[in-house]
């Protein structure tokens, strides 16, 4: 596919089934996450690769965090959070590892993990996958980050949800650049 295809229709795909990424493509896409532009070199990322039984597991942690955070829940919601990360046959959870840095601000940093999850997407579809980044509210959930591993330093910036894009994804509008963009000065 030619670049500038790809940049000019790169679209989330909500619809997601297997087969997940294999070996050979996940590389790929972590490979291309890793060209993220990143002051200072500061590398402030990791990921985690979530796949088949792992996805239950997560779904699993998703429950017992809703059950801790509001013990009212409904055995409706608690379903509905145990089946979330079914959605797809892959999950990568970015982080964002923040460090002190001279030059580089936090902010910068979350950035440029940012910019590595657009490269998730953009590598995704390059090789005929999908991908759709979402976050909410098991992002900042102590009881998950907890048992995810995360250090204090440490932010999930998004679940990347990543499969083979079922057939009827459509690629969304062209915004028009007018609309966004004036010169300086007038
Ligand atoms: C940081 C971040 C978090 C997001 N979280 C969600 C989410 O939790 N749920 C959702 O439906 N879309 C979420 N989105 C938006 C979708 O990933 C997607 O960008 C949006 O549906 C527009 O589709 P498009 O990327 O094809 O333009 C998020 C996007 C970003 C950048």
């Amino acid at each position: 596919m030619d670049a500038l295809d790809l940049l000019l229709t790169r679209t989330s795909m909500s619809r997601l089934e297997a087969p997940a990424p294999n070996a050979e493509q996940l590389d790929i896409m972590y490979r291309v996450a890793l060209r993220a532009p990143d002051h200072g070199q500061v590398r402030p990322w990791r990921f985690l690769t979530i796949e088949g039984q792992g996805r239950e597991a997560l779904g699993e942690l998703y429950a017992k965090a809703l059950i801790h955070q509001n013990p009212q829940a409904s055995a409706e919601q608690i379903k509905r959070a145990r089946a979330m990360p079914l959605r797809a046959p892959m999950i990568i959870v970015i982080i964002a590892c923040k460090q002190e840095h001279p030059k580089v601000p936090e902010y910068e940093q979350i950035i440029a993990a940012g910019c590595a999850a657009h490269g998730l997407l953009l590598a995704a579809q390059a090789q005929g996958l999908g991908a759709f980044w979402r976050s909410g509210e098991m992002t900042d959930n102590k009881h998950v980050t907890q048992q995810l591993g995360l250090q204090e330093n440490e932010q999930i910036i998004g679940y990347m949800y990543v499969g083979t894009p079922s057939s009827d994804c459509k690629i969304g509008a062209q915004l028009e650049p007018a609309e966004f963009v004036s010169s300086w000065p007038n």
